[in-house]
Parts: C-alpha cells; sequence; structure tokens
C-alpha cells in the first residue's frame, strides 16, 4: 500500500461530453465545457491549498460524468468501498478509480443487483449515514453495512427524495454540527447533532467541503459564505457554475484520502 505523508485528492479530468450528462432534478441548459475545465482547475487549486496533493487519475473523455469521481468510491481509513453507480451510463467509471484506489487501500465491490452513488454516503466517525435514493438501493447498503461491520461502524438507510444524493442535502462542519436543507433531509434523522438550516435562499449551499480551518463553498452562495465567515473559518470561494448545471456539487468533484 502507498504511504502519503500529504492527503491526497483523486480527481478527473472533464469530458469533453459533460453537457450529455446525468441529470435527475435539473433540466439541461447548455455547459460551456472550456469554463467547465477552468473551474475545475480553480477546484483543484483550492483544494491544494487545503493541504492536498492532487492526483489525476485517468481520463474517461467517453463517460459524460467522469468528473464527478466521489461517486465511484467511497474510502475509509480501513478500506475502500468501489461502488455500482445507480446510473447505468456511470457504471465504467468506477473502472480507473480501482485501479488507482487498490494502491492506497484493500477493495471491497458493490455487486449486482446493489447500486450505490458515493455522493449518498455521510460518514460522522463510526455512524455511516447512507441515501436510499434514485441512485442507491437497499441492497447496496446491506452489502455496505457487511464490508463496514468488522471495523465498528454501525450504517442507517436515509430516505432522500427531494434531491440527488444524500449530500446534497448536507455537509459536515463540525463534528457535532451540520449544515443542513430542512426541505431535503429531516434535522431529526440526526439527533445528536446540531443541524443549522441553510439559508433559504441557497438550497444547495450544502454542498461544501470542510478542513482543519478552511472552507471551501461555490460563490453561488454568498449567505454561506457569511455564515461560514462568522464562524471563523477561512473560506475559498469558487465559481462552480458549470458543474451546478450538471447537478454536481463541491464533494462530487474529487475523492479524498486523509491521513490515517
Ligand atoms: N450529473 C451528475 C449525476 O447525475 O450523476
Amino acid at each position: 500500500m502507498a504511504v502519503t505523508e500529504k492527503p491526497v485528492a483523486l480527481t478527473r479530468a472533464v469530458s469533453p461530453l459533460l453537457g450529455s450528462c446525468e441529470l435527475t432534478h435539473l433540466g439541461r441548459t447548455k455547459i460551456d465545457l472550456e469554463l467547465a475545465a477552468e473551474q475545475h482547475s480553480d477546484y483543484e487549486k483550492a483544494l491544494e491549498k487545503m493541504g492536498y496533493v492532487i492526483r489525476r487519475i485517468p481520463e474517461t473523455p467517453h463517460l459524460p460524468d467522469g468528473v464527478f469521481v466521489e461517486d465511484t468510491a467511497v474510502v475509509f481509513p480501513e478500506i475502500a468501498i468501489i461502488t455500482r453507480p445507480g446510473a447505468e451510463s456511470r457504471r465504467p467509471e468506477t473502472e480507473t478509480m480501482a485501479e488507482v484506489l487498490t494502491e492506497y487501500r484493500k477493495l471491497e465491490f458493490i455487486q449486482s443487483p446493489g447500486t450505490l452513488d458515493g455522493g449518498d454516503v455521510l460518514t460522522l466517525g463510526k455512524e455511516v449515514y447512507v441515501g436510499l435514493s434514485t441512485r442507491t438501493n437497499k441492497q447496496a447498503i446491506k452489502q455496505f453495512a457487511e464490508f463496514l461491520k468488522p471495523f465498528g461502524y454501525n450504517v442507517t438507510a436515509v430516505p432522500v427524495t427531494k434531491c440527488l444524493h444524500l449530500k446534497t442535502a448536507i455537509a459536515v462542519i463540525e463534528d457535532d454540527l451540520l449544515l443542513i436543507n430542512p426541505e431535503w433531509l429531516h434535522p431529526a434523522t440526526f439527533p445528536d447533532h446540531h443541524c443549522e438550516p441553510v439559508h433559504p435562499e441557497e438550497p444547495y449551499g450544502t454542498n461544501l467541503l470542510r478542513k482543519n480551518h478552511w472552507a471551501l463553498c461555490s460563490s453561488a452562495f454568498p449567505h454561506t459564505i457569511d455564515w461560514l465567515n462568522a464562524r471563523g473559518y477561512s473560506v475559498l470561494d469558487i465559481d462552480q457554475s458549470e458543474m451546478a448545471k450538471a447537478e454536481a456539487g463541491l464533494t462530487c468533484c474529487s475523492v479524498l484520502l486523509d491521513l490515517v
């Protein structure tokens, strides 16, 4: 297994077919591919600022959603689980992710008829919440729980019907503080945490990344940025307009391997 001295962020180049990506809750609007590539590069630079070394996994230009690597794998300190994405068009995205991740972790694989997108997985210590969504089914959640059981994790399924993934509606801000869209996810799901409601004008503001004193947030969410600033975080705000048109947020574009 590769030993890393710095946390690693796995990313992938934007496909020239991004304009034909999967869409579930959004209508299709034209994506500027050149701008999308620039914005993705800004995202990678922001992750570097947050302390990550960027490793780009092999390109998959024939796969429209390939840049949204989060959905292909879920990494824990002990193992990585290679998913079987819910959208059939996305299933081949996992092959190259598995090839790279095997350098870092022992791998387990979600098997048919299970389907699971990494965007549906929220980890809070040893408690793992998995969205039961249009992309993730009960069979996969059962397999997921079996893989994690030997390491002491408890897996809970959470129905997600109003947005694409569980993590569209929630972000971990601190160990005991979550930012949540209460229209899409009931705060009672997380009784041991304080659930701060996201500003009602920014329903997608919950899809942000927090690490150490940093918070990475889309510039489309000024109220959320103000809230993060007021809590004392160093906010990196980047324009992600083109990824948003592809129904993706900030967590979707990387798989993070934090130091264990
Ligand atoms: N376009 C992101 C997804 O639907 O998977």
